[in-house]
């Protein structure tokens, strides 16, 4: 079972930006960052609206003078304290993402990021190479791979259970916004615009959450070259994709395709992962994450189940249970296995454990970079005809 009796010597103090009043991220984060009792919400710059913001924080337990409705100020005043910010989630619109990661790691942070990171490679690499010279954890919130079942398939795959790995299938595809429903919904009007969303909607905003599991899932995925076609099926979205399809070829022979859609009608998630190797198959549905379609070929179909004796179960913090066998976990529980790994991450490097940090797996600054190395090889090759492009 899971080791509830971790503890930091002191939780982390923590700050968000954004997450404020009806967004549709925040919870989340504040839930699975105070399940294990590693971070102290203390600070906020939950909103660029003052009294929203003061108000909002209040209500969810900040003090006041702990909430600021700019993200620079917040950095400023709390440097002042004995008791200042040491960490802080960004989960704003994709536009502030780069300036805010920056900033807050300029600050002395360590950040905990939403997805996509940033808009270029670019930006990314920057990123990566001033919280390597901060000596400062960027985390993103790939928020499905804190999944048991997830880490599940990885054992598998890594124990040879598949065989060789052959096709894999991805795919994020949604039906919800299948109409303009932008004109009313603010939270979708900004996802659908470049400059606050970045040069993809459907791509960025979820097929990367695709990728990266079967990343998870499947060690050593590395494309070698793809090929991309998008379209705004509604019209008044372009230049920016709800649909997209990516052909990809992997290093060593693999091949995989991604179907990410706003548009997929009657689809309420079907996000999907299906790996198929030389000797079984295994598929992963994020709407039931606590089981996995196990089929070897010439046997019956079989459904693993999380928390049994029978799963490989080697890892303490992702795969222990939270509960027992039979009882649902959920995107809570994934979740909050992330947040502990980035508060397991962030305290050894303040102590400069770089062991415990050579062999923890969380979703970092890599995993970030990576996804935004996607969406750009995506965008030149579904902008230039739909080319098979070289991956890089
Ligand atoms: N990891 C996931 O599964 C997941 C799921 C949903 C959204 N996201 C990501 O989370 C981010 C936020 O998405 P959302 O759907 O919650 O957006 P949203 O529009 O619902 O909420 C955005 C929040 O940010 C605040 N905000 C905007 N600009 C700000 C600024 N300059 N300073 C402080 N606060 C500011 C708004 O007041 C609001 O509270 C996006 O990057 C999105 O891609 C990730």
């Amino acid at each position: 079972m899971f080791n509830e009796e971790f503890r930091l010597e002191k939780p982390l103090r923590w700050a968000m930006i954004g997450g404020g009043r009806g967004s549709q991220i925040g919870y989340i984060h504040r839930a699975a960052a105070a399940r294990d009792g590693l971070f102290q919400l203390v600070a906020g710059a939950f909103d660029i609206n003052p009294e929203r913001c003061a108000d909002f924080g209040k209500n969810i337990g900040v003090d006041v003078d702990r909430c600021y409705s700019d993200y620079r100020v917040m950095f400023e005043e709390e440097a002042k304290r004995e008791d200042g910010i040491e960490v802080v989630s960004i989960a704003t619109p994709n536009k502030f993402h780069y300036e805010m990661c920056k900033v807050a790691l300029e600050a002395g942070m360590h950040v905990v990021c939403e997805k996509p990171l940033c808009f270029t490679v670019e930006e990314a690499q920057e990123l990566k190479a001033l919280a390597e010279s901060k000596g400062k954890i960027i985390g993103v919130t790939y928020g499905y791979t804190g999944f048991q079942m997830v880490h599940q398939v990885r054992k598998m795959i890594e124990n040879g259970d598949l065989g060789d790995i052959r096709v894999i299938n991805m795919q994020f595809a949604h039906g919800w916004h299948n109409t303009e429903l932008e004109k009313n919904d603010p939270g979708l009007k900004w996802r659908v615009s470049p400059d606050a969303s970045g040069p993809t909607y459907v791509l960025g905003d979820i097929g990367t959450h695709a990728l990266y599991l079967a990343e998870v899932m499947v060690p050593g995925l590395e494309i070698e070259e793809l090929m991309c076609t998008r379209q705004s099926f509604i019209a008044s979205r372009a230049p920016l994709e709800d649909n997209a399809h990516v052909m990809m070829h992997f290093k060593g022979g693999a091949v995989g395709t991604l179907w990410a859609s706003a548009v997929n009608a009657g689809g309420i998630h079907e996000q999907k992962i299906r790996i198929v190797g030389s000797k079984a198959s295994i598929e992963w549905w994020d709407e039931h994450p606590n089981q996995l379609v196990y089929e070897v070929q010439g046997q019956p179909k079989q459904l693993l189940d999380r928390g049994h004796g029978y799963l490989y179960n080697e890892d303490p913090a992702v795969s222990a249970n939270r509960i027992g066998c039979g009882h649902a976990e959920g995107l809570f529980e994934s979740w909050a296995n992330l947040y502990h790994r980035f508060a397991l991450a962030m305290d050894a490097m303040n102590r400069g454990d770089n062991e415990t940090l050579a062999n923890l797996w969380y979703p970092d600054v890599n995993a970030g970079l990576e996804g935004v190395r996607f969406l750009e090889n995506c965008v030149e090759s579904a902008d230039n005809r739909c080319k098979w492009i070289t991956y890089k």
